[in-house]
């Protein structure tokens, strides 16, 4: 993938949502590097970082982009949208509290993105089982009632990382 002479037949753009501190730019590290940092610094404005994988025998590039859950730093929502053909919603399964504000995430997403975009629903941080205050039903539940995707992650251990970024580009193709 890192040739540069590399047909590139599609690109995808996907954006991260979600609270602050749920796990989006570790995420992104560990699908884009395989890195994972447990210092991460609050993202401030935007960021992307792409990888170039292969679906269906076509080369696609995927485009994420990552911004700021603290509303103080966010990028342009608007810009931030534009052009998403998927959409990657956070919470982590150790606070409640991000998990309660999903459907305002989820708002945001159906009143700004293409309303054909795929979502997939992500409950970061399974490696911290003994610190679960989100039950993997109550979540499953909310994203079948919204026809979500949903899978729980860990971007510490590398947990469906991939099989959740694989899901919605997959889909989106
Ligand atoms: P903002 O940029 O402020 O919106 O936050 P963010 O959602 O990008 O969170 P970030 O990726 O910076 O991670 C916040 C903290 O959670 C950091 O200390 C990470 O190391 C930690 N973290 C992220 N993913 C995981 C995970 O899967 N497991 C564990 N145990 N910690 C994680
Ligand atoms: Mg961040």
């Amino acid at each position: 993938s890192g040739d540069p002479s590399q047909k590139i037949d599609y690109v995808f753009k996907v954006v991260l949502i979600g609270d602050s501190a749920v796990g989006k730019s570790q995420i992104l590290a560990r699908f884009s590097r395989n890195e994972f940092s447990l210092d991460s610094k609050a993202t401030i404005g935007v960021e992307f970082q792409t990888r170039t994988l292969v679906i269906q025998h076509k080369s696609v590039k995927a485009q994420i982009w990552d911004t700021a859950g603290q509303e103080r730093y966010r990028a342009v929502t608007s810009a931030y949208y534009r052009g998403a053909v998927g959409a990657m919603l956070v919470y982590d399964i150790t606070k409640r509290q991000t998990f309660d504000h999903i459907p305002r995430w989820l708002e945001e997403l159906r009143s700004h993105a293409d309303k054909n975009i795929v979502i997939i629903l992500v409950g970061n941080k399974c490696d911290l089982e003994n610190q679960r205050e989100v039950p993997t039903e109550d979540a499953k539940e909310f994203a079948q009632k919204e026809g979500l995707f949903f899978l729980e992650t860990s971007a510490l251990e590398a947990t469906n990382v991939e099989t959740a970024f694989m899901t919605v580009l997959t889909e989106i193709f």
